[in-house]
């Protein structure tokens, strides 16, 4: 064998033991985008949360538990996260694993609502369960969540990006514009939609028009009624009044 047809064949060796290496260590790169990724994110969404202490959270399909451990902090040892699954393992393997977090309340939950009470909510969240719904049932489950949520609270929402995703990863994900469309059928307004950095996933925040609208009418109210005190003081208090602005001379 020449020289060179030698070197050739070390190199065809060297080339096919590092190929799926290669291969491997894209495929993880992408699984971890797809996948779990949107997890290395965690500061960024639990942020956007916007927490309270002392906040009562739905964690719906919370699967591990993984989100509302992230969650707990911000909430204080009176907060309280209940953590819904329909898998009942799943429900067992989170009051093991967070048996130390006790604001931390997994529970099984039925596959068409939460299960609580109405108002009883700060805020709502669903992390990769949305397209998980029962089919046809979406709009029904955020009506549900409007009535759970209290009129000041928020729903979350995270979902892989539909038109990012590809093959399998796109029967699991989700349309932002679709999702806006049935929250809004649904009664939600939304007040964002942003992809999560690193991460091919979307997350949309939702908050209730109504306690905007009480809010805003409120406040007209309180204008109009100091609008019309000025309008109809007499008119010597008027002076007086005037008078009392004016600068010394
Ligand atoms: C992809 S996992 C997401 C887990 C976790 N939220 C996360 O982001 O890592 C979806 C979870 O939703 C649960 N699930 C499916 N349908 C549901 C429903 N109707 N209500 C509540 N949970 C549901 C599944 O059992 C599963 O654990």
């Amino acid at each position: 064998m020449s020289m060179r047809v030698r070197i050739g064949v070390v190199f065809a060796v060297l080339l096919g033991l590092c190929l799926p290496v290669v291969g491997q260590s894209a495929g993880r790169r992408e699984s971890r985008i797809g996948g779990y990724g949107y997890r290395e994110s965690a500061d960024f969404v639990v942020k956007r949360l916007g927490l309270r202490r002392n906040s009562v959270v739905v964690d719906i399909g919370a699967g591990d538990g993984w989100w509302s451990s992230k969650m707990v902090a911000k909430l204080g040892p009176k907060g309280v996260i209940h953590a819904g699954e329909v898998d009942q393992k799943k429900v067992d393997a989170m009051k093991t694993k967070w048996a130390d977090l006790k604001q931390i309340k997994p529970y099984l939950c039925p596959t068409d609502g939460t299960g609580l009470e109405t108002d009883s909510c700060d805020l709502a969240f669903l992390s990769k369960t949305y397209h998980h719904l029962n089919k046809d049932g979406h709009v029904a489950y955020l009506k549900h969540l409007k009535e759970v949520v209290k009129p000041s609270g928020k729903l979350v929402i995270i979902e892989r990006h539909q038109a990012l995703a590809s093959g399998r990863g796109a029967e699991h994900a989700w349309l932002p514009g679709l999702l806006g469309h049935q929250a809004e059928e649904a009664g939600w307004m939304m007040l964002r939609c942003e992809l999560i950095p690193g991460s091919d996933h979307f997350m949309a925040t939702f908050v209730q028009p109504e306690a905007f609208a009480k809010a805003f009418a409120k406040r007209r109210e309180a204008a109009e009624k100091k609008k019309a005190a000025k309008e109809n003081k007499p008119p010597e208090e008027k002076n007086a009044a005037e008078e009392k602005k004016a600068p010394p001379e």
